[in-house]
């Protein structure tokens, strides 16, 4: 997958694997990972489905309805990635925290739905539920920070909670950050993830 890997100062810090919204690219999220931990290794991945020229992380069939069969290879894919990246750039695989936004949010929750320990933790931005009526793996022990906005038209706040439940049905550990906006990632909601990461991650 195209994706830029740029090794950190800190090896012992959570490689922060980064994943762009609808249209993104792997340099969007990047001074993301300068707020939440500017000393970590960064793997920021650019989708491999292209929507009219917008790179996406799997194909959907309208806004906010997903081609489900397309999503699982998408995301066994993506998983396999960040298993050859651990290899490739030798960091540690059990040590690795997603941040995505949108579109990329969506596949880590996915990662999350389908495959115990492939995350470390997450941090996802407008984030929906990816599948429904599977059953998720244990994820006792993995943290997860949720930030959603009152009003996202694409989102509403009844499929953040149904996520919210998912996942701490799953045993997750699971922080709800709450804008007053729409869909769009706000500095404010960068700035709670920064500090909930402080929080579990910073010693
Ligand atoms: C998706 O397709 O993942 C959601 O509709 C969010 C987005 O617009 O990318």
């Amino acid at each position: 997958m195209k994706h830029i890997y740029r090794e950190g100062s800190n090896k012992q810090a959570p490689v922060l694997l980064l994943l762009h919204g609808t249209g993104g690219t792997e340099k969007d999220l990047l001074p993301l990972a300068e707020i939440i931990s500017p000393t970590s290794s960064v793997l920021s991945v650019r989708g491999n489905v292209l929507e009219n020229g917008m790179p996406r992380f799997f194909k959907r069939i309208a806004e906010g309805i997903f081609d489900e069969e397309d999503l699982k290879i998408r995301t066994k894919e993506l998983k396999e990635f960040i298993d050859t990246s651990a290899e490739q750039y030798s960091f540690d695989r059990s040590n690795v925290i997603a941040i995505g936004y949108s579109n990329g949010a969506n596949i880590a929750a996915s990662i999350l739905f389908q495959y115990q320990n492939a995350l470390k933790a997450a941090i996802l931005h407008h984030p929906m539920v990816p599948l429904r009526g599977l059953k998720l793996p244990d994820l006792s022990g993995t943290n997860i920070f949720i930030s959603a906005g009152m009003n996202d038209p694409i989102c509403s706040p009844q499929e953040t909670e149904e996520l919210e439940r998912l996942l701490l049905e799953a045993k997750a550990s699971v922080s709800v950050h709450w804008e007053t906006y729409g869909h769009q990632l706000t500095q404010s909601e960068v700035l709670a993830a920064a500090n909930w990461y402080k929080e579990h991650f910073s010693k």
